[in-house]
């Protein structure tokens, strides 16, 4: 499986903040932004990752993420010159994709939960159709939205509706098979120039191939497209982090999940020195499991 992590846009809602930088690397807590939905992907065992930017800061994301060789992953960039709309990830990554199939992941969205590397790898292991995450949250009409039956199949879904027929968003993680690049190919952009994701999503559901796993309770997503989503997730992050719970540190997973040997990342990290508290804490970290 190979994952698109979807991180252009020009992030105009967070005006001035996002002015002479991308939205999604200004800083959550104590990271930048796309160090979450990377180690999403990372819980997932992900490892091969398309960095879909804007133009201008396709150079920042590079000298951030580098070829992610650092962590043990391989990661590639391409730039979305003009925003078509979130499903153009499938047109731009077409030669990435190439026969696998596909994560995507909105560079905005942050995730955590407890068993959700195990709930991703599920979803993964299907191979056929589609997986979306729903999350219930008290403004759907901010989101798309999924309305299921009890037995978790799906009604209908759809886009910042004005009248929501239910409270579940549809999260910014989709899984999906080998069909997406064909099935995108045949959207056509909405009213606002737009593929739309959801539409996509339709094309899954019209088959009986849409797949919608609930994050209940215990998980906890965020879209951090406004200020005030984005202080709340950093204090969540804070609030955590003091607890002992570590989220977004993309080194300490992908050594956890092997993609990097301790000694290997204890070497890449000796350049930044003892004085980061970021780093210092992966160190603190690999010496307790010695
Ligand atoms: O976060 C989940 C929601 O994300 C879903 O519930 C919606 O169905 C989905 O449409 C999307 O809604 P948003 O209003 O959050 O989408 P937005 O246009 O803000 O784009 C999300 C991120 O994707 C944002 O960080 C910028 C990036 N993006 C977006 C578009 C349209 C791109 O890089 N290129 C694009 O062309």
């Amino acid at each position: 499986m190979k994952g698109i992590i979807l991180a252009g846009g020009a992030g105009t809602r967070l005006f001035p903040a996002s002015l002479p930088i991308s939205k999604i690397l200004l800083t959550i807590y104590n990271k930048p932004m796309i160090y979450y939905p990377l180690s999403t992907f990372l819980r997932a065992g992900i490892k091969d990752i398309l960095i879909i930017t804007n133009e201008a800061d396709y150079e920042n994301f590079r000298k951030l993420l580098g070829d992610g060789s650092q962590i043990g992953i391989n990661i590639k960039y391409r730039i979305q010159y003009v925003q078509k709309g979130i499903a153009d990830a499938f047109l731009i990554g077409e030669d990435f994709i190439e026969k696998d199939s596909v994560a995507l992941i909105l560079g905005d969205n942050i995730f955590y939960g407890k068993n959700f590397g195990n709930i991703m790898k599920k979803a993964i292991l299907k191979n056929e159709g589609a997986t979306v995450f729903g999350y219930k949250v008290p403004d759907p009409e901010r989101f798309g939205v999924i309305d299921f039956d009890k037995n978790k199949k799906v009604l209908s879904l759809e886009e910042k509706p004005t009248n929501p027929k239910s409270n579940y968003a549809v999260t910014g993680l989709y899984f999906y098979d080998n069909n997406v690049c064909k099935y995108t190919q045949s959207l056509k952009p909405s009213l606002r120039g737009e593929l739309e994701i959801t539409d996509l999503n339709k094309i899954y559901l019209e088959k009986g191939k849409l797949n919608v796993e609930i994050l209940d309770k215990s998980f906890k997503w965020f879209d951090t497209g406004t200020h005030e989503s984005m202080l709340e997730a950093s204090n969540y992050v804070n609030k955590m982090e003091k607890n002992g719970v570590t989220i977004g540190c993309i080194e300490e997973i992908a050594y956890k999940e092997s993609f990097i040997s301790a000694k290997n990342l204890w070497k890449n990290l000796e350049k930044f020195g003892d004085k980061n508290e970021y780093y210092n804490n992966i160190k603190k970290l690999l010496v307790s499991n010695k």
